[in-house]
């Protein structure tokens, strides 16, 4: 008898559950970025669209800079079904799937363009299909932020000045090996605390890229930015798996195509964007800019690299296919 009463509570709260998403529904969207970033426009963009294309049965509700918890409990939430969608760093989701790591190989790709050819290729869309059953989540496409670059408060001619030097990095397993390769003590912090300690001493440099560089204004507690594309750092549209299974099938291929055309516009956005910061940031005169190619690191790009094929074999695959790209 009980367990009958147990089954008719459930089935009426998926029923409620159900009619709201068949009703007009509000997804909330969290990032850690500022309201200011690429990304949030992006997101924006994407719930302007959906809005408009559902007749407003869809709409989002974007919510910027970790107002709902860092990148960790988002994804928890997601699980849970108490957010909606992210927009996160393909970084926070290598910790369930390691294989993504390998996204993040030293001098995969040259720039945004590239980028967009190897994360829509097989090896990677293979990933994203993957997500529903490692995490919860289902993935909607990638985007990316602009390349990885350093900004640093010691002067950097080659490589070997990192050594000793305490950097700032976005803490997962890839980028805290291509540091501690180098000799740098490397220094987890969120993007919030970077400006300050790099003022206060508490780091020497960031691993940044060109709009944190100088949206952020990290440039004015600097004297050099190498220049050095060392990394792509990509982004994922996420929908979370419980509010994914009530959605009728065209409903799911309208929310998909939207969030999918928005991330990836993102490639064309950083193709631009990355010029307009860099020359920005040369405008100010207060930084050197050094160029730098992989030849800058010595042997550290192949170091990381006979340590991460092992890790992630499907690095040869990405390997294969970003060759191959004109
Ligand atoms: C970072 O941790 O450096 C980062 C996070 C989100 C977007 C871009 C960069």
């Amino acid at each position: 008898m009980q367990f009958k009463k147990l089954l008719t509570v459930l089935a009426l709260a998926a029923g409620a559950t159900l009619s709201a998403a068949a009703g007009a529904k509000e997804m909330r969207l969290g990032l850690i970025v500022p309201a200011t970033h690429e990304w949030t426009k992006a997101a924006n963009a994407m719930g302007e669209e959906l809005k408009q294309k559902s007749n407003g049965k869809y709409s989002v509700t974007t919510f910027p800079a970790g107002q709902l918890g860092n990148e960790a409990q988002m994804m928890q939430q997601l699980q849970t079904g108490a957010l909606d969608m992210a927009f996160m760093t393909v970084a926070e989701v290598t910790n369930r799937v390691p294989d993504m790591s390998a996204l993040f190989a030293p001098f995969l790709v040259k720039s945004p363009h590239e980028a967009e050819v190897l994360l829509n290729g097989p090896t990677a869309q293979k990933m994203l299909q993957s997500l529903p059953r490692e995490i919860g989540a289902v993935g909607l496409g990638y985007g990316v932020a602009a390349m990885r670059v350093m900004l640093n408060a010691f002067p950097t001619n080659s490589g070997a000045d990192l050594k000793g030097r305490k950097m700032r990095i976005t803490p997962f397993p890839p980028v805290r090996d291509f540091y501690q390769l180098l000799g740098a003590a490397s220094t987890p912090m969120p993007l919030t605390d970077v400006y300050d300690s790099l003022a206060n001493g508490q780091v020497d440099g960031v691993d940044a890229d060109l709009e944190l560089v100088w949206r952020m204004k990290f440039y004015e507690r600097g004297n050099t930015l190498v220049h050095s594309n060392h990394m792509m750092f990509p982004v994922v549209g996420l929908i979370s798996g419980r509010l994914w299974q009530q959605l009728p099938p065209a409903d799911r291929e309208l929310i998909a195509a939207t969030a999918r055309k928005h991330l990836n516009s993102l490639f064309t956005t950083y193709a631009t964007v990355e010029g307009e910061m860099l020359k920005n940031i040369e405008g100010t005169k207060k930084v050197k800019v050094v160029k730098a190619g992989p030849e800058f690191f010595g042997d550290v790009p192949k170091k990381w690299e006979e340590i991460w094929m092992k890790r992630t074999p499907i690095l040869a695959d990405l390997r294969k296919e970003a060759a191959a790209i004109k």
